[in-house]
């Protein structure tokens, strides 16, 4: 027995930025970061905090389960970090929705969606949860040095939601975490301790660009590629392949791999950018609301992301 997902929700900022306004911040312009990357446009918070996107998108996941906060026993967040160092992103939502129950952040970076899921089998395991609220939530663009153009062009801002409940949906999970914290991180800031002896990289996101990409699309290809053959599945029986969204580029790399056609490969970084833990569930949301995941559907979800870490599951939509 696994989980399955049984009502999704969002929650993105009102602000939208396009290539040719990040130019205004640093030397880029539209045709590099479109070629390079695939995003034209992505969301920014403005007035919004990151609490208040995860509670709207958390809203919506229940009234599309038909459920309301006392039905939830466990609220795991996915977040690289919350609005606060503390109380939790978990906590602070809660509060926010009238949710009173278990709650606590995962931080597995962009591949935090598959974490929580991987956690949520756990607790239905041991019988302690009946309905868990999962909410990934990211405001990537606090994160950023708007100076370094290698970087502030890749990310927006944004919360996904889903509700799980125990089923067999979910047919395959597997985590990995390859730890390397030198091609991709993001140092917290120290304060004004008068102790420290040496100094600490300022906190903003480090990124080697080209060593993340070559680890993304050769995790991809090795744990999609063990999912399907633990489930003795072809690639041709895969309905739709949903990769993390970091870069166009990255997710035509895998597809290559695996010798698909680009439509299994549906994506929305050119709407959203690279949104860490949520560009999974939210592309999951999308595709749902269009009515294009059918009943039956075989679904691969392939994230991978700082730490290193990956994560793949294998869904049989129900
Ligand atoms: N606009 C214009 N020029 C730029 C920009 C920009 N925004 N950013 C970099 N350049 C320039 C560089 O300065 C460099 O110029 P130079 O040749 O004069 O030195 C040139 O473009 C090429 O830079 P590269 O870093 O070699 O470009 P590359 O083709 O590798 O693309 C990129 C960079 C898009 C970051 C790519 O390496 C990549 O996609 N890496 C994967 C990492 C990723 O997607 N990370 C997202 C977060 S991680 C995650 O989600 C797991």
């Amino acid at each position: 027995m696994s989980l399955n997902i049984i009502g999704m929700g969002k929650g993105i900022p009102k602000k939208q930025i396009t290539n040719g306004e990040i130019a205004n911040y640093v030397d880029t312009n539209d045709e590099w970061i479109t070629s390079r990357t695939g995003i034209q446009t992505r969301h920014v918070c403005t007035s919004e905090t990151l609490s208040d996107l995860a509670a709207t998108a958390s809203l919506e996941a229940l009234e599309n389960a038909k459920l309301t906060v006392s039905d939830i026993d466990l609220f795991i967040c996915a977040t690289i970090g919350g609005e606060l160092r503390t109380p939790s992103l978990s906590c602070t939502t809660a509060e926010k929705i009238g949710l009173k129950c278990t709650a606590f952040d995962i931080n597995a970076a962009c591949t935090g969606f598959a974490y929580a899921l991987e956690v949520a089998v756990g607790y239905f395991a041991m019988g302690k949860a009946k309905n868990i609220l999962i909410t990934c939530g990211e405001m990537m663009s606090t994160q950023l040095d708007w100076n370094d153009r290698n970087t502030c062009v890749l990310f927006g801002d944004g919360a996904a939601a889903c509700v799980v409940t125990p089923g067999d949906s979910m047919r395959y999970i597997s985590l990995i975490a390859s730890p390397d914290s030198t091609i991709l991180k993001i140092p917290v800031g120290t304060g004004n301790t008068p102790f420290l002896e040496s100094k600490v990289d300022e906190p903003y996101l480090y990124m080697q660009g080209q060593d993340v990409f070559k680890f993304a699309v050769g995790v991809c290809d090795i744990e999609v590629s063990k999912a399907l053959e633990t489930l003795d599945l072809a690639p041709e029986e895969v309905d739709w392949f949903l990769l993390h969204q970091a870069n166009k580029r990255i997710i035509d790399g895998a597809r290559r791999k695996l010798k698909q056609p680009e439509e299994k490969f549906p994506t929305n970084i050119e709407k959203y950018g690279n949104l860490s833990s949520v560009s999974i569930p939210l592309l999951l949301y999308e595709m749902i609301e269009e009515g294009k995941v059918k009943t039956g559907d075989t679904i691969v979800l392939s994230a991978f992301g700082a730490g290193m870490t990956a994560g793949t599951a294998v869904f049989k939509w129900q």
